[in-house]
């Protein structure tokens, strides 16, 4: 097989910044995908209605000419996130899910939820809509080991919000555990989750291979192989609870290279061919298609793109950087070589 032609895919977590990034990142985006969820992360955080659309009007803009993407909005949920926001957000009609973070669990969270308890008439708001939350699944406590992290929020929140709204729609994103795996497969099918290229093609050795690597730093971090092997289990597996979602999260080359570097791996210049990498070493290619452009809209109640990519079987180098405005932005496998390229 030399060519792999599937529906046009859509990326269900992805992060774009704002300012003049917008034109350095997005194009990379919309020549793959038809639609992406856009994290609403930015600094302030994007908390209304009317501040995602107007971030959705900026985003349109940095589209270019001739080429059919659509952000998928969000917002970001805070102790104090209004009912009624979530009642615009849903008549909208361009808001498609709200996004947890833990306070201070990653990159711009320090607005996040302190105590899942506190939005509680926001998540209510949200069952009752079909609005999905986006999870981002890691405890705060600094007692718990950084790796164990995300098996520790499923435990202690996430599986009691379940429990106290089984209703709610809930995406568990970025899953990186072999726990994370089995919660979403034992779980029903509001439940999914998503899995990222740079956890299905690296365990956590790669951040210390001769030295460190900080382009190979993201939260949540990279696991020991065990849970690399469980994520390509899941991605390939056929289950429509698992879909693609990159998680590209540009950050400057040099606050990536620093005294403390920031979390964030960028691969939306290359999303289709390291996923399509990672597939093909799991010797199932026949199974992209489904995880990359059928079961995120399935799940979001949204209709599958129309459109379709080509990806062809051709080894191509990934340059060393690409241009962030007056900075740089150093991408996953840069200098390497893909044997995936598309057309
Ligand atoms: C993300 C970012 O930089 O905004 N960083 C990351 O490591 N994934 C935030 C996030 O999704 O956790
Ligand atoms: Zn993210």
């Amino acid at each position: 097989m030399n060519e792999l032609t599937l529906t046009r895919p859509d990326d269900w977590h992805l992060h774009v910044r704002d300012g003049t990034a917008l034109a350095y990142v997005v194009p990379h985006t919309a020549r793959q995908f038809g639609r992406a969820i856009i994290m609403p992360n930015l600094k302030p955080p994007v908390i209304s209605t009317a501040q995602a659309l107007a971030y959705r009007e900026r985003i349109l803009a940095a589209v270019p000419a001739g080429v059919d993407f659509t952000p998928l909005m969000t917002l970001y949920l805070t102790d104090n996130t209004p009912a009624e926001e979530i009642r615009r957000a849903q008549d909208s009609g361009l808001i498609h899910a709200v996004k947890l973070y833990p306070a201070g669990a990653t990159t711009h969270s320090d607005a996040g939820v302190t105590d899942l308890r506190k939005p509680a008439a926001a998540l209510e708001a949200m069952a009752e809509a079909g609005l999905p939350l986006l999870v981002h699944g890691e405890v705060t406590d600094p007692d718990v080991d950084v790796f164990d992290r995300e098996a520790v929020f499923i435990d202690r929140h996430l599986a009691p919000l379940l429990e106290r709204l089984p209703q709610l729609k809930v995406v568990l994103e970025h899953i990186t555990t072999r726990q994370g795996i089995e919660f979403v497969t034992s779980a029903p099918a509001t439940v999914a989750g998503t899995l990222t290229a740079h956890h299905l093609l690296l365990n956590r050795n790669a951040m210390f291979s001769g030295g460190l690597r900080p382009h190979h730093y993201c939260l949540p971090v990279l696991k020991r192989e065990t849970h690399r092997q469980a994520l390509v289990a899941a991605a390939t597996s056929g289950n429509p609870s698992f879909f693609l979602g990159t998680d590209s999260a540009p950050h400057p080359k040099h606050a990536k290279e620093s005294a403390c570097g920031c979390a964030g791996i960028y691969s939306a210049h290359a999303a289709m061919e390291l996923y399509a990498e990672a597939f093909a070493a799991a010797d199932a290619l026949d199974k992209l298609e489904d995880f990359a452009s059928h079961f995120g809209p399935d799940f979001y109640g949204l209709p599958r793109n129309k459109t379709r990519i080509t990806l062809r079987r051709e080894e191509w180098q990934v340059p060393d950087s690409y241009p962030l405005g007056d900075e740089t932005l150093v991408p996953l496998y840069a200098g390497q070589t893909l044997r995936w390229r598309l057309r």
